[in-house]
C-alpha cells in the first residue's frame, strides 16, 4: 500500500513509533525514524535495512526547528522528496488542574502541540515539490474525550492537535497535502506501562473501554497506513478513532 512513498515518522525509537516504522517498511515505504533517543533509533533502523526494508534514523528534537530542517534535507539527500509524515513522538504527564506545573504544562503542550506544527509547516514545502503528500498527526482519544482525571495538560495538547490538524488542512488541500489526526485509545506501551503493573491502575486506565484490553501498536498502525496512503485520498481534516469502543460510550 505504501510503495514508492517516503515517509518521515516522529519518536520512532521505542513504542507505537517503532512499530508503525517497521510496519511501514514492510508495506514497502522508504521509511526516515527520527527520535531524541538515538539508541533506539539507530537501533530500529539498522533493523529495518538488515531484513531488507529502506530506512535512515535522524537525531531530531520536535521542538527545534533547526532539527526538523535537518531532517528534511536528510530525507531527501537518502531518498527523495516527502510524500508522508507522522507526527508520533509525544509525551505523557499525568496530574490534576491544581497539581500540574506551570513548567510541566508548559512541556506537554512544547513537545506535543509544537512539535507537531513544526513538521506541518517544515515538511510541507518537500511535499509540495513531490506534488502533494498526507500528515498525520497522533492525537489520542484523550483530544476528544476527559474520561479520567489527571488528564488536564495531555488532554489540552491533544485537543489542539484535532484542531491543528482540521486548520491545517485548510491551508494546504491546494497544495495536494491531506491532513488527518488519529485518535488511538489505550494502546500497551512504555509510555504507560507502569499502569499495566498495578490491576486497580489497569482497571482505571482501561476505563469505559469496550473491549476491556489495550490495543496493539500494530493495530494503531494499520489505521495509519490507510491514512498514508492513497487509499484515504478523499480524506482530509477527519478524525480516525482508534480506541475499542472507548469514546461510543
Ligand atoms: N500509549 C497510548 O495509550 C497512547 C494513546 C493515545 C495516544 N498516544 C500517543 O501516541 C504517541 C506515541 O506514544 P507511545 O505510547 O508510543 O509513547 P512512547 O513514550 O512509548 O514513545 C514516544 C517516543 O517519542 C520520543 N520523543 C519524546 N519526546 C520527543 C521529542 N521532543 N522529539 C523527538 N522524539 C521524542 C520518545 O523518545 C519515544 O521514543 C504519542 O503522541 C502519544 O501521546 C499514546
Amino acid at each position: 500500500m505504501l510503495a514508492e512513498k517516503i515517509a518521515i515518522i516522529t519518536g520512532a525509537g521505542k513504542g507505537m513509533g517503532e512499530i508503525h516504522a517497521r510496519e511501514f517498511a514492510a508495506q514497502h515505504a522508504a521509511v526516515v525514524l527520527t527520535d531524541v533517543d538515538t539508541k533506539n533509533g539507530h537501533r530500529v533502523a539498522d533493523e529495518i535495512s538488515a531484513s531488507g526494508g529502506k530506512a535512515i534514523f535522524v537525531d531530531h528534537d520536535v521542538v527545534d526547528e533547526g532539527s526538523w530542517s535537518n531532517v528534511v534535507a536528510e530525507a531527501e539527500r537518502a531518498f527523495g522528496c516527502v510524500n508522508v509524515l507522522v507526527n508520533n513522538a509525544g509525551i505523557f504527564i499525568r496530574d490534576t488542574i491544581e497539581n500540574l506545573s506551570v513548567v510541566d504544562f508548559r512541556r506537554l503542550y512544547e513537545v506535543n502541540v509544537t512539535g507537531a506544527f513544526l513538521g506541518c509547516k517544515l515538511v510541507a514545502p518537500s511535499m509540495k515539490r513531490a506534488g502533494g503528500g498526507s500528515i498525520v498527526n497522533v492525537s489520542s482519544v484523550s483530544g476528544i474525550v476527559a474520561n479520567m482525571p489527571g488528564m488536564t495538560g495531555y488532554s489540552a495538547t491533544k485537543g489542539a492537535i484535532r484542531m491543528l490538524t482540521k486548520a491545517a488542512a485548510v491551508d494546504l488541500w491546494q497544495h495536494g497535502i491531506r491532513v488527518n489526526s488519529i485518535h488511538p485509545g489505550t494502546i500497551r506501551t512504555p509510555l504507560n506501562e507502569d499502569y499495566f503493573s498495578d490491576p486497580e491502575k489497569t482497571r482505571l486506565i482501561l476505563g469505559s473501554t469496550l473491549m476491556a484490553r489495550p490495543g496493539e501498536c500494530s493495530e494503531v498502525s494499520a489505521a495509519l497506513i490507510f491514512l498514508a496512503s492513497d487509499g484515504s485520498s478523499y480524506m482530509t481534516g477527519s478524525e480516525l478513532v482508534v480506541d475499542g469502543g472507548m469514546t461510543a460510550v
